[in-house]
């Protein structure tokens, strides 16, 4: 059992985030969780592709998880890959070929994850579930950061851990939108792995962007005494 605190950027101020995300480095952020969104799959825009690479070329040991929210994920597949990402999602409704796009992503050497919306009922990962290496549980509808962690997400994820189990696959669960100290502590205990910090945990804290993942990582595994281990 592992936590992986996975920041994410779309939560920076653009005009300083060479600076947060140094912070975030410092404060041991292990993955940079990265929202692609083309303005149609959901009603906004972030992020061009380049900032990927760029966050490769200064930190090459932080794993870069990029969420794509696109009406056409194929298309991105192999940019994506040009640019370093390591890890790359896209949501289920987005394309009428989940498999095959799962396999494009691994065979463009990045570890390939499926995106699930509140609105959408956990059994319709069965048919992708023996390929994924991680799956994004959205707690939040899509779009915009900064919303509400929806508690309805919580008996999901236990859904989840089961199909986890049942499929014999041992991929990664990470947990998408509004996540705070208190539900990641009840994720963590059910069995997540992954966790998508923004506004509530690591952003606009008092204490500053560093101290703030320290304490993320101590207040998950202290509630819920995993041992960390390295990924
Ligand atoms: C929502 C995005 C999230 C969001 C998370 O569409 O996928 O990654 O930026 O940030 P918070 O937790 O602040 O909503
Ligand atoms: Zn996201």
């Amino acid at each position: 059992m592992k936590i992986i605190n996975a920041p994410s950027l779309a939560n920076c101020s653009y005009l300083n985030m060479g600076e947060q995300v140094a912070q975030l480095v410092k404060g041991g952020a292990d993955w940079f969780h990265v929202d692609i969104m083309d303005g149609h799959y959901v009603p906004n825009l972030c992020f061009p592709i380049n900032v990927i690479g760029e966050l490769k070329k200064a930190y090459p040991q932080i794993m870069v998880d990029v969420h794509i929210m696109v009406e056409n994920p194929a298309a991105y597949v192999q940019r994506l890959a040009d640019q370093g990402a390591d890890y790359l999602s896209f949501h289920l409704d987005s394309t009428r070929f989940s498999r095959r796009l799962l396999s494009d992503i691994k065979n463009a050497k990045m570890k390939a994850g499926v995106v699930i919306n509140p609105s959408q009922n956990i059994s319709e990962l069965e048919p992708v579930i023996d390929l994924v290496d991680y799956v994004v549980l959205m707690t939040v509808e899509p779009g915009y950061a900064g919303q509400k962690f929806m508690v309805e997400a919580l008996p999901r994820l236990a859904r989840l851990v089961a199909l986890r189990k049942a499929s014999g696959n041992p991929f990664l669960i990470s947990i998408d939108g509004g996540v705070d100290m208190a539900n990641a502590v009840k994720c963590a205990q059910l069995g997540a792995e992954v966790y998508v910090t923004g506004i509530y945990t690591v952003f606009n804290q008092p204490a500053g962007l560093e101290e703030a993942c320290r304490k993320f990582k101590e207040t998950v595994l202290s509630g819920t005494n995993i041992t960390n281990t390295s990924h």
